[in-house]
């Protein structure tokens, strides 16, 4: 621990008592440079079909050609031996995925934006699609998992429904809607997006308490914190996008759902083991009880309220952060040596690998979205410039430096050690990228920093689907989240 924090204090010495975050993160190295990431972008978006990226699927007796706006969860197929088929628009990776799109659009210079509009409206053209097709395809409806590349509901034997698929959808489409209403593009939002976000929402609103499988597509239940976080959030921003179309029944009526299931996601928190479960009748099952969901949901289901109970500061959610990162500490082999660090997976007795169902792994996208956590953890942490240490949230803070006690620190009276642990935040972020970023590997083609689902948690290997939509998101989602730490004045 020592050794992480002695180099950002010397820098804060140097820079006085008032040293920002900003000039903490210029000292450090970032765990991914500008151009890797560029070659991160590009792993993405060769995942995202548009006209001139056609996906061609031979599935034994036809050949399939993709739509613009399908998006693959990962290149991997039975055709290159692969045991599954991540050759599918899956709602929940494409919306994720999609929604990294949306940000790099609302960030992007004009000539940006020029190049990435195509595969926004590409994305809502094809979800229009799929809604229609899963509507009609039978009683699953909206909360219909995945989709052929051809804009067809895949039919086959599969977890279904389920419902985070157009909550996470929504949020995707509200984004991209508020973009394009600050271009003055009304009528398209008002015609287009609006009526698929009132589908996602309606939906959600009268399914949001009725069984569903997880995300990880393994356990059906009417609790499911991740689904319910992400659900409320959607109704939430829906209900502030439909007052400003002036529908203010439709959004009095979100509101209220959304409050019931704020109350309904406070059952998850178990005291007795110190963090928010995924399910609460199941807590023993698969990933019932202490999962990474959690900080998936926690992350994806963020609103913008300091005050909210689910708040990244939340002392609550700090220790169930807490728990989740040392329950997968000494649970694999290769995260010996860096325990402070560790890759994480979905929840300790996973099984599957992609393959055999011998054994579960690390995730890249579970790793970095913990990265992404330490990050925006740091960010509302110095925009408050206020630290509470209690006893729910102590051993977080312990870990970090285990001089620290209950109490509050400020920024102003306490600048010195405040910063320390700012830093000390930033630094596990940057650890835990690095550490995912250490077993990424080069194809043959000479191109690098290639991630699979999976990490073998004996060897290293890149394992599972290769090259997955949804964790190159996260990279860069973490990224940015780290980004935005240099503009925390
Ligand atoms: C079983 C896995 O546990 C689940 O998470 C996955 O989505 C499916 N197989 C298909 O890949
Ligand atoms: C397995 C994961 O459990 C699920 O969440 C995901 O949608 C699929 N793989 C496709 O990436």
């Amino acid at each position: 621990m020592l050794r992480i924090t002695v180099i950002p204090l010397a820098i804060f010495l140097m820079c006085g008592a008032n040293a920002h975050a900003n000039i903490l993160l210029t000292e450090l190295n970032p765990p991914y440079t500008k151009n890797e990431l560029i070659t991160i972008k590009k792993y993405l978006f060769s995942n995202i079909s548009t006209k001139n990226n056609i996906f061609i699927k031979k599935n034994r007796s036809k050949t399939m050609y993709s739509l613009p706006g399908a998006v693959i969860a990962s290149p991997s197929n039975f055709d290159t031996g692969f045991s599954m088929d991540y050759q599918i628009h899956w709602t929940r990776d494409a919306a994720i995925s999609m929604n990294e799109v949306a940000y790099l659009y609302a960030h992007g210079t004009i000539e940006e934006k020029l190049k990435l509009k195509p595969y926004l409206i590409n994305y809502i053209n094809f979800e229009k699609i799929i809604q229609k097709n899963a509507i009609q395809a039978g009683s699953t409806a909206l909360g219909e998992p995945k989709y052929n590349l051809d804009g067809s509901v895949w039919l086959d034997k599969w977890a279904r429904p389920q419902n985070d698929g157009p909550a996470l959808r929504a949020l995707t489409l509200l984004f991209i809607a508020h973009s394009f209403l600050k271009e003055h593009q009304d009528n398209y939002v008002k015609m287009s997006l609006m009526p698929m976000i009132k589908l996602d929402l309606d939906y959600i609103n009268t399914n949001w308490n009725k069984a569903t499988y997880d995300l990880w597509e393994e356990l059906n239940d009417r609790e499911h914190f991740f689904t319910k976080i992400v659900q409320r959030k959607s109704l939430l921003e829906g209900s502030q996008f439909f007052k400003q179309l002036n529908n203010k029944k439709l959004a009095d009526q979100y509101k209220q759902t959304a409050n019931i299931i704020t109350k309904s996601l406070e059952r998850h928190w178990n005291e007795g083991r110190g963090y928010y479960v995924e399910t609460i009748k199941h807590q023993h099952l698969k990933g019932g009880g202490m999962d990474s969901s959690i900080l998936l949901g926690l992350i994806y289901g963020e609103v913008n309220d300091l005050n909210d109970p689910f708040a990244l500061d939340n002392d609550k959610v700090i220790s169930s952060i807490y728990f989740i990162r040392d329950g997968f500490k000494h649970l694999y082999k290769i995260n010996i040596g860096h325990a402070r660090h560790p890759l994480i997976g979905r929840y300790p007795n996973d099984i599957y690998d992609g393959n055999l169902f011998t054994y579960g792994n690390p995730w890249n996208l579970t790793t970095h979205l913990l990265a992404q956590y330490y990050y925006s953890l740091a960010n509302i942490l110095e925009t408050k410039g206020l630290i509470h240490i209690n006893q729910n949230n102590i051993y977080f803070f312990k870990k970090l430096d285990h001089r620290l006690k209950e109490g509050v620190i400020r920024k102003t009276s306490q600048s010195r050690l405040f910063n320390k642990i700012i830093s000390s935040l930033v630094r596990l972020g940057d650890e835990s990228l690095e550490m995912a970023k250490r077993y990424s590997v080069c194809y043959k083609d000479g191109t690098c920093n290639h991630l699979s689902e999976q990490v073998d948690r004996k060897s290293g290997r890149q394992v599972s689907a290769k090259d997955l939509t949804w964790g190159y998101a996260t990279l860069l989602t973490a990224m940015q989240a780290r980004d935005r730490l240099s503009n925390v004045k």
